[in-house]
């Protein structure tokens, strides 16, 4: 078996899995709060961009060779019902435009915990969150943000028919060219804690175990898969990635439509400190990324895009 593993350019050679830049996606955030961009305390090396930073950023991108981000707004003002994720003028809205307008390929998240004052994905009812009342208020969002000029909707609520609801609504409003890539096994994991501060959507009280899957279920995820294709999914997604590698192998083996993971921001939290601090050689974010790719995900999303845009390991090398 050494044989071929004496050179690089051997091991290159027969290698299974080469990470290529059209592949990743590199998750944003817009905040409305700010007005330069802020690093995230919890996510180092990752920035929250204020609305007028916006072009600047996504000609940085374009030039380093990402194609794909996906966008979440964080908007100055909250409410119960999450009106500023329906307004054509909001955070995301106006984001999704000016990233298009830059040639990106612009992936929506579609959900409300940013822009409740609450905190949880949807509208409540008494002290939970109403799954009905949560997809019509969906269905509006998506139309908003395929108007704004969104390429793909990606519903991360984890509502029972939210899929079906997104797809109705984006066909009546003339988006039957819009894809949906669906959330579709998102766990309530820990690896969100960094994430929450930068979209500043921590729930007020209580926690998401009501909506999004429990850590020890694999079967379900299945379920929850094949809903989402039933409902119109065109992409299914894993979320988190690097917990959850049996889950995403398991969709591979049984689905044939594109699948994506979302390396989450506890995952590259705890690789880029471990990198940064010396505990783990920089080759480890590659060999990360890798396992995912070698699990079956045909997407990547990931915070470490632009690192890996930066160190060109998506070329070949010469
Ligand atoms: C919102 C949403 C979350 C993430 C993506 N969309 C957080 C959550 O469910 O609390 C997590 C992303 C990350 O941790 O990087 N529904
Ligand atoms: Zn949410």
């Amino acid at each position: 078996m050494r044989r071929l593993r004496t050179s690089q350019e051997l091991r290159d050679l027969v290698s299974e899995t080469t990470i290529n830049l059209n592949k990743l996606v590199m998750p944003v955030f817009v905040d409305e709060t700010l007005k330069n961009p802020q690093e995230i305390r919890s996510m180092p090396g990752i920035y929250s961009y204020d609305p007028d930073s916006v072009d600047d950023y996504a000609e940085k991108l374009r030039n380093m060779g990402i194609r794909n981000v996906l966008v979440f707004g964080v908007p100055s003002a909250k409410d119960p019902m999450g009106t500023e994720a329906y307004n054509p003028e909001g955070v995301s809205q106006k984001a999704i435009r000016k990233f298009a307008e830059k040639g990106l390929v612009v992936m929506a998240d579609l959900c409300m915990c940013e822009y409740t004052d609450h905190g949880h994905c949807g509208v409540l009812k008494e002290k939970t969150v109403h799954n009905d009342e949560t997809i019509k208020l969906y269905g509006k969002i998506a139309v908003s943000q395929a108007r704004a000029g969104a390429h793909v909707i990606a519903p991360s609520g984890m509502m029972d028919g939210q899929v079906k609801a997104i797809r109705e609504a984006l066909d009546s409003d003339g988006f039957s060219d819009t894809p949906i890539m669906a959330y579709s096994a998102k766990y309530a994991s820990q690896m969100y804690g960094p994430f929450r501060d930068a979209a500043k959507s921590t729930p007020s009280f209580g926690d998401r175990k009501t909506y999004q899957m429990n850590p020890s279920n694999a079967r379900e995820a299945i379920r929850e898969m094949e809903l989402d294709i039933i409902e119109g999914a065109d992409i299914i997604m894993v979320k988190p990635a690097l917990f959850y590698l049996d889950v995403l192998k398991e969709a591979r083996n049984r689905f044939n439509l594109p699948i994506s993971a979302y390396g989450v921001s506890g995952e590259y939290s705890m690789i880029k400190n471990a990198v940064d601090s010396g505990l783990l050689g920089e080759d480890a974010i590659s060999e990360y990324i890798m396992s995912v790719f070698r699990a079956g995900a045909d997407i990547f999303i990931t915070y470490f895009a632009e690192y890996l845009a930066q160190k060109g390991q998506h070329r070949v090398r010469v």
